[in-house]
């Protein structure tokens, strides 16, 4: 069926893309950058622990009471995995209470719809580091977030219902000015629509572009979708600007255009 045919487009490819993140974990770990962070931030006391999370767009957070328990070296090695990513690590009991956290424990912070993800329990324990890389991977989403076959399956994990998509070739000559525009524009819309990128480069995203019915004469175009009932719309641009996102998004709420 047509309705859910988006939801399972995303299945398929997350089914299928498996094993990205070891491939990707291969690229990061062959650079040899001075600048990259060797390590997790020790978070010692409740204000550092609140000024590190609210600093980035996505914070993953350690909680260990035992630094001896097995999935510890594994988060070590996400910080060369995820350079997009900041992570911390705490044992202090204080902040553990504030972030109400009882054991051992890995959060996942992120701004764009202010989110608190935990791993804990026997998830925790039965977990080993390509498990964790996706969860990292999958719950990545940013103020853009691009799509792919992970962070497609995160978008619709969030409470979030509406997202919104620029579909663009990130080579073409434009991608800069607009993506410039519609990340100021997304934080104008932070907890109420999710805004995707959709690099209409890629082979991989032809499906999810024919499944908005657009050609490639058509783009750049923004597409508007609602996770609740699938309904969806297009509007071909020639530049992102935020009037137009504005009056798009005004647009569907109130139905008109569909
Ligand atoms: C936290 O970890 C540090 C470093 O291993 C250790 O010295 C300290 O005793 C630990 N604190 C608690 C409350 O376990
Ligand atoms: C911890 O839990 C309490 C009660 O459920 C809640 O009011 C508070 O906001 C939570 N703290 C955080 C940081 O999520």
């Amino acid at each position: 069926m047509e309705v859910t045919q988006f939801r399972y487009l995303l299945l398929v490819l997350l089914l299928t893309c498996g094993l990205a993140p070891e491939v990707a974990a291969e690229v990061e770990e062959s650079s040899d950058d001075p600048r990259a962070p060797r390590g997790p931030v020790w978070l010692t006391n409740v204000p550092a622990a609140m000024e590190f999370i609210a600093a980035v767009e996505v914070a993953v957070i350690g909680f260990f009471q035992d630094l001896e328990i097995p999935i510890v070296p594994a988060f070590h090695s996400m910080v060369q995995e995820f350079p997009d990513v900041s992570f911390g690590i705490s044992n202090d009991s204080e902040v553990f209470s504030h972030y109400n956290i009882t054991g051992n424990t890995i959060s996942l912070f992120r701004l764009v719809d202010n989110e608190q993800l935990k791993l804990e329990g026997e998830e925790l324990e039965s977990i080993d580091a390509t498990k964790l890389s996706h969860f990292i991977s999958i719950n990545n989403l940013r103020w853009v977030t691009e799509y792919n076959s992970m962070t497609g399956s995160g978008l619709f994990n969030s409470q979030i219902e509406i997202h919104l998509l620029l579909i663009i070739d990130k080579a073409s000559p434009e991608y800069e000015k607009n993506m410039h525009r519609y990340q100021e524009a997304a934080k104008l819309f932070q907890k109420k629509v999710l805004f995707v990128l959709v690099d209409s480069g890629v082979m991989e995203n032809q499906r999810a572009i024919s499944y908005f019915r657009l050609k490639m004469s058509q783009l750049p175009a923004l597409a508007i979708y609602r996770t609740v009932d699938d309904k969806w719309d297009t509007l071909p641009i020639k530049e992102v600007t935020l009037e137009q996102v504005q009056n798009f998004y005004d647009g569907f709420l109130e139905g008109k255009l569909l």
